[in-house]
């Protein structure tokens, strides 16, 4: 036993060291049929003993773990996204900012790799967890899958506490194989590197994120004093020592210039690289001055993403569809001939409405050329006139609804063509939909294909059908096979939704110009749906941020819809504004809770009103939608339903940490 314990220390050792060269640095020390004779070997002895499998045994690079849900992890330390920059100027204020503040900083430039972000952690210099994103709080847990990437050190070579952060990334040729390949077996393709490297981290079974061939670049150290380390150009050094795979082409510059150079040695380098990037990332070098720069609730300030700019290529118009959507607004939108723009495939691109169509003067069967810039969505740039064979055809503006085909009205002096119909389907599966929606009514369990279903089957024709669905449950199960347990719970969230704050009604109502911004400004404003009813157009405009053409729409509205307000009112929909919204807070704000046991020297009626002062949701019930339990003394099965669903649990101390930062 004792002999086969040392030739796995063996075998683990020559099996990470050959990954390191081939992976990190790029120099393999030992053949394919080598690597594989010993890691056959060791998996064979694992396999006898499982006593002497380590968690991050090598042999864990071709998967095999299969989890059957992400469980959720909270950072230690946030993980911050970066505040972008799009051109020289900018780059300018930047740097003008921070010396403005007295500094006279060196900064590091690196390359923006497009992938997706993890936090990998390491106990006694061996890889236990790794983390995703998430929205910065809280992130998934991907350990299985991590284990995988070559460029991953499973093992460090000292037996140190230690957490770094860097990109999970797919290279272009990975890509290209893969697609290959899917084409064959006829899977759809992967739209590009981002999403492509994003599905195969999200699996559930290692055993398909390993033939994802995935890579990784570190750079960043969150807790750089704990290691006597001062600068970032010598974090990412002693990343490097530890066997991370570094950047080579990071380059500690003096000043604005250096920037700029670098940036053009990049853009001109940027598509010979075997990776995709998207820009340039700017880090101040010097640790101290971060942290007294600090950073704001999204970004650090010293640090900023230059990004390229948006690229441009030719496609082909196909044709003008129209659309309606839930104000029942017509827009006409271009099929495309599909074409691959910085990655991703576009098929299809908004053109708002008749003026914009015409102002470009586009015609059907026209080149026209494609603009997408990162994640902003792609738009139509120009028709290309000099390449007009005669075989284009006009584009005539529609004046039916391409779905009830009824009449459309254009209101004087505005661009847009409606649906006035109340009975259009779309128009009315729309407004459902976006009633029920999160920022508006927040149902769970009404989604949109639900909403659709339920429509066409003529069970809710509008928001107040919603209300009687509790009464038509037997006959809805009967036609849709739903089970009773999820129609239960949709109609007890449709209940809970009654007690909504003002607000969200007005939001959720869909009245034209009022977004989740204004309905918050109107409902703290006049506190009641009644009062709010009887303002004029001028009381409106009185307002701060309110303007001609919303306070008209609002009181159109209320003009013609008075009975739909009087129903809602009368079926127990809360028509009152809650009260003043107290801050935000990362950790509670659009969270949602669940309380259980007692936490000393605080009531639950009290954390409840703390924790909705922050927008947060507090239901009783712990599902899968849940983002934290608090658990007190003495709780009740709900604590169970939390480890069982692996969310996130607070304790009393830290649940009073968090309650005590709030107001
Ligand atoms: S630094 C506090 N460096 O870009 C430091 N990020 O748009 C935060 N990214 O979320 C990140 N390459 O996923 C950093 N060399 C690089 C990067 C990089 C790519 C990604 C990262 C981040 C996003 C922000």
């Amino acid at each position: 036993m004792e002999e086969k314990r040392l030739r796995v220390e063996e075998l683990t050792k020559i099996l990470n060291d050959a990954n390191y060269n081939y992976y990190v640095m790029d120099n393999p020390t030992i053949t394919d049929q080598e690597y594989d004779k010993y890691l056959r070997e060791l998996i064979n002895i694992e396999q006898e003993y499982p006593e002497l499998a380590d968690p991050a045994s090598p042999t864990n690079r071709v998967g095999g773990e299969v989890i059957d849900k992400f469980n959720k992890i909270v950072h230690e330390k946030p993980m911050l996204s970066l505040a972008n920059v799009f051109n020289e100027e900018e780059i300018r204020d930047f740097d003008a900012k921070i010396k403005k503040d007295g500094y006279n900083p060196e900064y590091v430039c690196e390359y923006k790799i497009d992938g997706l972000s993890v936090a990998l952690i390491y106990e006694n210099g061996k890889l236990v967890r790794g983390v995703t994103r998430g929205d910065g709080v809280t992130g998934e847990d991907i350990t299985h899958n991590v284990k995988t990437i070559k460029a991953i050190p499973l093992t460090l070579p000292r037996n140190i506490d230690i957490e770094v952060r860097g990109e999970i990334f797919m290279n272009k040729s990975t890509l290209e194989k893969l697609n290959k390949e899917r084409e064959k077996e006829g899977l759809p393709l992967l739209q590009n590197v981002r999403n492509a490297a994003a599905g195969s981290i999200r699996q559930l079974d290692s055993r398909i994120t390993a033939k994802r061939e995935l890579d990784n670049f570190i750079y960043y150290l969150p807790e750089p004093e704990k290691y006597g380390i001062k600068t970032h150009l010598e974090a990412l050094e002693f990343m490097k020592s530890l066997g991370f795979k570094v950047n080579p082409a990071n380059r500690l510059v003096k000043d604005i210039d250096g920037i700029l150079n670098f940036i053009q040695e990049v853009t001109e380098k940027r598509g010979s690289l075997p990776y995709e990037i998207d820009g340039v990332v700017i880090k101040v070098n010097d640790i101290d001055m971060q942290e007294k720069l600090g950073y704001t609730a999204k970004y650090p300030k010293w640090a900023t993403a230059y990004k390229f700019p948006a690229t441009e290529v030719l496609t082909k118009l196909k044709d003008i569809i129209f659309t309606v959507g839930r104000t029942g607004r017509v827009t006409p939108n271009a099929v495309l001939e599909p074409v691959i723009v910085m990655g991703s495939t576009i098929r299809r691109a908004t053109l708002h409405n008749e003026e914009y169509v015409k102002a470009k003067n586009l015609m059907i069967g026209d080149t026209v050329s494609i603009r997408k810039a990162g994640d902003v969505i792609p738009e139509v740039v120009e028709a290309k006139f000099e390449r007009r064979t005669g075989a284009e055809k006009p584009f005539v503006m529609t004046h039916e609804c391409p779905m009830c085909h009824s009449e459309l009205i254009k209101i004087d002096n505005q661009a847009d063509y409606y649906c006035k119909n109340p009975e259009c389907p779309k128009r009315n599966i729309e407004s459902i939909i976006h009633y029920v929606s999160r920022d508006a009514l927040n149902i769970e369990g009404l989604g949109e294909e639900i909403v659709e279903e339920l429509y066409n089957l003529g069970f809710v024709r509008n928001i107040i059908d919603l209300y009687s669905i509790k009464d038509k449950k037997k006959a809805i199960m009967e036609f849709d096979g739903y089970g009773e347990k999820s129609l239960n719970k949709i109609v007890d969230n449709i209940e809970e939704s009654k007690n909504s704050s003002l607000e969200r009604v007005l939001y959720g109502l869909g009245i034209k110009e009022i977004g989740t911004k204004t309905a918050k400004l109107l409902a703290s404003e006049f506190s009641t749906m009644d009062m709010l009813m009887q303002a004029t157009e001028e009381e409106l405009e009185s307002i701060r941020d309110i303007g001609t053409v919303t306070a008209k729409s609002v009181v159109e509205y209320f003009a013609t819809h008075q009975d739909l307000i009087n129903e809602l009112k009368s079926l127990g929909v809360n028509m009152t504004y809650k009260g003043k919204i107290a801050g935000t807070n990362d950790l509670v704000t659009d969270k949602r809770f669940v309380i259980t046991g007692t936490i000393t020297g605080i009531g639950r009626k009290e954390i409840k009103e703390k924790l909705e002062s922050y927008n947060a949701k507090v239901s009783e019930s712990v599902s899968k939608n849940t983002d934290v339990v608090i658990v007190g003394a003495n709780p009740g099965s709900k604590y169970q339903d939390a480890l069982n669903l692996g969310i996130t649990i607070w304790d009393e101390a830290k649940t009073l940490e968090v309650l005590n930062n709030l107001q």
